[in-house]
């Protein structure tokens, strides 16, 4: 069984896409598949969802292609793909990467290859490119990777491990929206060449948000994380990406006791991440009094 964990974004979603780095962590909900030889044409089933063959149209066809061919050897063996998950999608929470991850993995796994983990990165972004059109390589690399990193888009993208001083207790919440993080980075580009100053101004303070929450994670400054997870959000707003439930559930969790919190991903929906001093139960009985569905999330110190 080839797994491959969710994400979040602590810090520089979109600001990513540009070539600043964002820190991003794994979590434990992922995603799971098996491939095994079948006769004629490869196929891919997703539990609770559609499938589909290699060879139909459509986008889930040619990204399941894209993997399957990315190795392909003349003689390569049909495959059937079951995948089975626990992240919802266009939430912000990475499904889509997982799944690239974990087929990819899995697709390996019956053919006997052992890619290294750029190698299956590699695998996986050939599938985010057909439904994100331009994404920055962030999820795919922290869901082959897990643990907590500092990646910054290129070719090749920089994926640095980065030492967690104190664990992380994580609330998660989700705004009961989806989004789509093509549109939504899409709308960010719009912003970028309509308001080039304001855009620029943006970015660099996000740069600075992220090299400083990369020394609060290093030093186990949780308090001062938190913070900067909640001037991440400010600036995230102000590029149109909030929701009225994403500042809800921001709020709502700060009122609880959070160290900090802001949506994860895309925005437009999805999920707020919230930083819990310890026990995470505070902030998610605050949510889901307000209706809103939530689970918590470890980050592990670093041995
Ligand atoms: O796919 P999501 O919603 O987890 O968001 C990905 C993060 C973005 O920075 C918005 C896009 C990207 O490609 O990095």
């Amino acid at each position: 069984m080839a797994k491959a964990h969710g994400k979040v974004i602590l810090l520089g979603e979109h600001a990513v896409v540009y070539g600043v780095p964002a820190l991003a962590a794994g979590i434990s909900r992922g995603v799971e598949a098996q491939a095994r030889p079948t006769e004629g044409v490869s196929v891919l089933t997703i539990d609770g969802g559609p499938t589909v063959r290699a060879d139909d149209p459509g986008d889930l066809a040619r990204a399941l292609r894209a993997v399957l061919d990315y190795t392909k050897k003349d003689n390569a063996i049909a495959l059937a793909i079951q995948v089975t998950g626990e992240l919802p999608p266009g939430a912000g929470l990475g499904c889509s990467a997982a799944l690239g991850v974990a087929i990819a993995r899995a697709v390996a796994e019956a053919r006997g290859e052992q890619p290294t983990i750029a190698e299956e990165h590699q695998r996986a972004l050939a599938w985010e490119e057909v439904f994100h059109g331009n994404p920055s390589g962030v999820d795919t690399a922290v869901s082959a990777q897990g643990g907590c990193v500092l990646f910054t888009r290129g070719a090749p993208p920089t994926i640095t491990p980065l030492y967690v001083r104190r664990p992380l207790s994580l609330a998660i919440g989700h705004s009961g929206t989806g989004s789509s993080t093509k549109v939504m980075v899409e709308g960010v580009a719009h912003f970028k060449a309509r308001s080039p100053e304001v855009f620029g101004k943006t970015l660099e303070g996000i740069r600075s948000l992220v090299q400083n929450a990369r020394l609060c994670l290093e030093s186990g400054d949780l308090p001062g994380l938190g913070k900067l997870m909640d001037l991440n959000q400010m600036l995230l707003s102000g590029l149109m990406l909030s929701t009225s439930e994403i500042e809800t559930l921001c709020a709502s969790a700060r009122a609880a006791g959070a160290l900090g919190a802001k949506l994860t991903g895309a925005g437009g929906g999805g999920c707020v991440v919230a930083l819990c001093e310890g026990d995470a139960a505070p902030i998610l009985e605050a949510w889901t009094r307000l209706g809103f569905e939530a689970f918590a999330s470890t980050v592990a110190a670093s041995p």
